[in-house]
């Protein structure tokens, strides 16, 4: 009944390209800090751009901690 993680579970952030919450953050670990390099690295964004409020909420949330 316990959870040993408090952690939010990972979902899709951008269906176009399959890209994963937590591959969002990954790329961010290892060194992207804007939307543009999201979008090279992972191609977040390169389809149907609904998911770019998403992924700069995202950069916003990494970047602060
Ligand atoms: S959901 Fe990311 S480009 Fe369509």
């Amino acid at each position: 009944m316990h959870s040993p993680l408090e952690q939010k579970p990972d979902y899709l952030v951008c269906i176009c390209m399959g890209v994963m919450h937590s591959e969002v953050v990954t790329a961010i670990k290892d060194g992207a800090t804007t939307f543009a390099d999201l979008s090279d690295i992972l191609g977040v964004g390169t389809g149907c751009n609904s998911c770019i409020e998403e992924v700069h909420d995202i950069v916003r949330e990494e970047l602060e901690k």
